[in-house]
């Protein structure tokens, strides 16, 4: 396969070899049934334990805090349907920027008796600490504000959020599923200033796709959306997916290693990347706000972003228009909205996420084709026009 240059990172990341080599018995020989009372079985049962160990000890909390879910959009309508079900209709509070698997059961409740609010952000995409403020002086029961956005990089203060919310007594869920391994991420320090659940995805971080988490605080009462067999605690039913859980597991083990890759060298290559878009005219968004190390956003006027990607494409640079999980959907992406970008403006915007092996030489040769693409797609518009 043609291989382009990989900036997509924030999508999903390249499997750690020593993920795949974690994985791979859990595929073949090893292919037992957790729950069956026999030696395959206590095979599978152990390896589960030991993943749910690496997991908790690489987001800082308590191995009996995991629950395995399918992907981080099923822990996130885990906690928000899952919680909301345990509770009498009431407020609910999510940020205007979360990701659509926060969103949209966020709005199914809103259909079923529950009045949603949707906590503004600032034009870095930050929550506005006013309007936060008044909301939750309105008693919501339930408010989720991600750590790190998907589309900018923006990071949260949580441990500044989370206490108002608890003060007035909310339960409160942050989806770090983009923060995890790219940021340092604590749950025991976040769950001492407030925050009651914490969505993971294995895919994002070196893992499979399909194994993520919900780390829960085991004093926040939620139903399951699956009920079944009693796996996991009873709050997700359904055969564990041995092999993805071990590999979420292996991935967490090597999460130091992450951490040091999205360090000073990968802000650099970041600074390079900027500075070179702002020397051929592009706007970029969040960039005066805490940030991912990983993640540029921007967008060059006039230009669609669609198109601007698939000429990157064949180019040989893959990167994303707004949101990858969303690039079906023609709509300029709700997070820039949500900062006020306007929509000619937002449906420009490119998505560059970098990752360990990303190189100096792969963002100056990125530069120079992206210089050269928008010239050739201005040159075709003044045509056009
Ligand atoms: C912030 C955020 N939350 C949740 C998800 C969904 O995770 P998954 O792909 O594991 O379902 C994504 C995926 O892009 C994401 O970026």
């Amino acid at each position: 396969m043609f291989a382009p240059v990989y900036f997509d990172h924030n999508a999903s990341t390249p499997l750690e070899p020593a993920v795949f080599d974690a994985m791979l018995p859990w595929l073949t020989a090893r292919f037992g049934n957790a729950s069956s009372r026999h030696e395959y079985g206590r095979d599978a049962r152990r390896a589960i334990d030991v993943a749910r160990q690496q997991v908790a000890a690489a987001v800082g909390a308590d191995a009996t805090e995991v629950i395995f879910t399918s992907g981080g959009s099923e822990a996130n309508n885990l906690f928000i349907k899952g919680a909301a079900a345990c509770l009498k209709p009431g407020l609910l509070a999510v940020s205007a920027i979360e990701h659509p698997c926060v969103i949209k059961p966020a709005e199914q409740l809103s259909r079923r008796g529950w009045l949603l609010h949707k906590l503004a952000v600032d034009a870095d995409g930050r929550i506005d600490c006013g309007q936060y403020e008044e909301v939750m002086r309105q008693k919501p029961k339930l408010v989720s504000v991600m750590l790190a956005n998907n589309e900018t990089g923006v990071l949260q203060d949580i441990a500044a959020l989370a206490p108002r919310a608890r003060a007035f007594g909310a339960a409160f869920h942050t989806d770090a599923v983009q923060a995890v391994g790219k940021v340092a991420v604590d749950f025991r320090a976040l769950n001492a200033a407030g925050v009651g659940a914490m969505t993971l995805s294995a895919h994002k971080i070196g893992g499979p796709k399909g194994a993520a988490a919900l780390v829960l605080d085991k004093r926040i009462e939620i139903e399951p959306l699956i009920a079944g067999g009693g796996h996991e605690r009873g709050l997700r039913s359904g055969t564990e997916n041995v092999a993805a859980i071990v590999g979420f597991g292996a991935a967490c083990a090597l999460i130091g290693q992450r951490l040091a890759a999205a360090g000073p060298e990968m802000v650099a290559l970041r600074s390079r990347l900027e500075t070179g878009l702002a020397a051929i005219g592009a706007t970029l968004f969040g960039a005066g706000a805490p940030r991912l190390p990983n993640t540029v956003y921007f967008a060059l006027s006039g230009l669609d972003g669609e198109t601007l990607v698939g000429h990157l494409d064949r180019a040989g640079y893959a990167v994303a228009s707004g949101a990858a999980c969303s690039s079906a959907n023609p709509e300029p992406s709700h997070v820039l909205g949500a900062m006020g970008v306007v929509p000619e403006l937002a449906r420009s915007a490119v998505r560059i996420s970098l990752g360990a092996g990303n190189t100096r030489e792969e963002i100056e040769g990125f530069l120079m084709s992206l210089q050269m693409t928008a010239a050739k797609l201005q040159r075709l518009t003044a045509m056009a026009v």
